[in-house]
């Protein structure tokens, strides 16, 4: 039986911070243009179920306006070592012309992939481009983008994923597994980019990827 207990925190504030991004993996989105050509977006609002994955998205952004249009996307997983090469993704946009509402802060640009010093890879069953360099691709079609927000300033995109790939090193050998003490996600928490501590705390107990199984 388990007894430890964590420590009762009693020294609360209450406070209203700017952001609630608590920390959650970081993914880039590849989504396709109306020329043809592929948009890439730095996103940290998602989350799997199945093989569902659930983003959240402003309704502002080129990547809803290439997913209304042309619902393919690669959900791409960037390891925690690529964070600079997210950053140099943030103040853009592969709208044009931006947005009023993002003006002060982003500018236009229609090759974020040298942008960033990312590369294209071909995906398999959808349109738009893996990132080459991220160590998990899930290609992906979008179900449905809802409408969500106070003032309907996000969409929530419910993905189907189609296909995953999987860097060889990550694969748990002759299994179908990810290893999670090979992967490390980036993470973005409060506007700063972390990897997970190591070594692991523990396992969940329907984990198949414990060393006695
Ligand atoms: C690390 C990081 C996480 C972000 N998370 C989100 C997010 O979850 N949803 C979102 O819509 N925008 C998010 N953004 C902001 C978008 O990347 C930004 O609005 C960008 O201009 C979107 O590109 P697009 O207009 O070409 O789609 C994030 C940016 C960074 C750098």
């Amino acid at each position: 039986m388990h007894t430890e207990t964590a420590p009762a925190a009693t020294d609360h504030l209450p406070i209203s911070p700017s952001v609630l991004y608590f920390g959650t993996p970081v993914a880039l989105l590849t989504t396709e243009n109306a020329d043809r050509t592929a948009n890439l977006a730095p996103i940290s609002s998602a989350w799997a179920l199945g093989h569902t994955v659930v983003l959240g998205l402003g309704a502002e952004g080129h990547t809803v306006a290439n997913l209304t249009a042309r619902p393919e996307l690669v959900i791409n997983l960037p390891s925690a070592d690529m964070w600079a090469a997210v950053e140099r993704l943030a103040p853009l946009t592969g709208a044009h012309p931006v947005p009023a509402a993002k003006r002060p802060v982003y500018r236009h640009e229609p090759d974020k992939f040298a942008a960033a010093g990312l590369s294209p890879q071909p995906s398999e069953t959808v349109r738009p481009p893996r990132v080459a360099e991220c160590p998990l691709q899930l290609e992906a079609r979008v179900r449905t983008l809802t409408p969500a927000g106070l003032d309907g300033e996000f969409r929530i995109a419910e993905c189907d994923v189609v296909r995953v790939h999987a860097s060889a090193a990550l694969v748990v050998p002759g299994t179908q597994h990810v290893d999670p003490g090979a992967w490390s996600p980036l993470i973005y928490n409060f506007r700063h980019y972390f990897a997970l501590s190591r070594p692991e705390l523990g396992h969940g107990f329907r984990s198949q990827t414990t060393s006695n199984t």
